[in-house]
């Protein structure tokens, strides 16, 4: 425990506005756009830039609530900390470990993102091999304590950023208005089905709140940059999708595992192709070092406060990891590669995220009891997250119920164990 204090007391206030929208973004931007855009536009059809509208809006009203809870309670530990303190201790379990869950899944289906660009480039390796080993790569990393530098995770977002840009500014030039008929070929059914399924890209807008203790004026800080991140994004995403399905069409979009790299390989241009993949492997590269992280650290203060097994908070000596939490964290994502698909992995995270925002959203409500206009944002942005749930496939559902539901066993039996 001694050595949990001292790194307590090294955590430095040195993130500015800057790199926690950079932080912000390094965790949105990644296998959402570049690899479940293709999935969301077999159910949306052409009409997924309005599910990414849609998933957007959602995302905001939450956003919201997210920069009114940081503002009033800036420390370390996020989500978890708000449902904690703004509901009931056992809300913060169940919200904590729902967060665990859902990035566990997210961290698994980024990585077969990760390597369903790699195969394309090298396509001698299978897929779910690549996903592990990179997996299992970033997890070694997490343990002898690499953490993505400012300034690195700084550099991956840009580039990251700079090809999505390239991709529309070039692609631009070859839509076709043709791809565009029909419409929306599922209906407004499949337009909501698109949503709720991409609005996995949306989900790590809060992650800053997770280190919020190392921000710099925190109450300001924290809630500009999530509204700034998941703008930005918005902007991005929004133009993307609209030129991968004016380059190739929704159907050819949704049968590709490298979606916008298939989407510009129209344009006949290679340099174009591998500048889109090489751009599509940092950025799930980077969300995958960042969720491995985040997910320990949160494994790591629930530990602390004795919501988990004590050990997981246990660090280690020479690297000054929590590497029980980073182990277990790595091992649980490999297992979910080796045992499901990319679209369940997304479906699974996405009912996870929507229900631990739709929490997030409660909390707000709890928080700005007084003001009416505040209220309003938040239960719009409870409502909108569960009802966006139905339109997940149904197997997501019962995957997610029945890790809550492990979860609430698991609390019961914990609370008679520390007693
Ligand atoms: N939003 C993150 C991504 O798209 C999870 O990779």
């Amino acid at each position: 425990m001694e050595k949990t204090e001292t790194t307590k007391a090294t955590l430095k206030r040195g993130i500015g506005l800057f790199d926690a929208t950079m932080i912000g973004l390094g965790a949105i931007i990644g296998g959402g756009i570049f690899v479940v855009t293709g999935i969301a536009a077999g159910l949306a059809g052409p009409a997924l830039t309005i599910s990414m509208l849609i998933s957007a809006a959602i995302a905001s009203f939450t956003a919201f609530s997210f920069s009114k809870l940081s503002a009033v309670l800036p420390k370390e530990g996020g989500i978890y900390g708000f449902a904690y303190e703004f509901i009931s201790p056992s809300a913060g379990f169940i919200v904590g470990w729902m967060w665990i869950f859902s990035n566990i899944f997210v961290g698994a289906a980024v990585s077969l993102g990760f390597a369903s660009y790699f195969a394309a480039l090298f396509p001698s390796l299978p897929v779910k091999v690549i996903a592990s080993a990179i997996c299992l790569f970033f997890t070694i990393l997490n343990l002898i304590g690499i953490r993505q530098s400012a300034m690195l995770n700084s550099v991956l977002v840009s580039a990251k950023i700079l090809v999505l840009v390239f991709f529309v500014a070039f692609g631009l030039f070859y839509v076709s208005g043709s791809n565009f008929v029909p419409f929306a070929p599922n209906g407004s059914f499949g337009v909501l089905q698109g949503s709720a399924l991409i609005f996995f890209a949306y989900a790590g807008f809060a992650r800053i709140t997770i280190l919020a203790e190392e921000v710099k004026d925190p109450s300001r800080t924290v809630p500009q940059s999530i509204l700034l991140a998941l703008g930005i994004s918005t902007v991005v995403y929004l133009f993307t999708s609209f030129v991968a399905v004016g380059l190739i069409g929704y159907v050819d979009l949704s049968i590709s595992n490298s979606p916008l790299a298939e989407a510009i390989g129209v344009t006949g241009n290679n340099f174009a192709v591998s500048l889109i993949s090489v751009g599509a492997i940092m950025a799930t590269a980077s969300v995958l070092l960042t969720t491995i992280l985040g997910v320990s650290r949160v494994v790591f203060s629930m530990a602390r406060n004795n919501d988990l097994p004590k050990f997981l908070c246990s660090i280690h000596s020479k690297f000054k990891t929590p590497y029980y939490a980073v182990a277990v964290t790595g091992s649980l994502m490999v297992l979910a590669i080796i045992f499901a698909d990319l679209s369940r992995l997304v479906a699974i995270s996405s009912f996870a995220v929507l229900l631990y925002y739709s929490l997030a959203n409660l909390a707000a409500m709890r928080l700005s009891r007084r003001k009416k206009y505040f209220r309003i944002v938040s239960s719009v942005g409870l409502l909108s997250c569960l009802g966006l749930i139905p339109f997940l496939a149904v197997d997501s559902w019962i995957i997610g119920v029945i890790g809550i539901a492990f979860g609430i066993v698991f609390y019961q039996a914990w609370k008679k164990v520390k007693k």
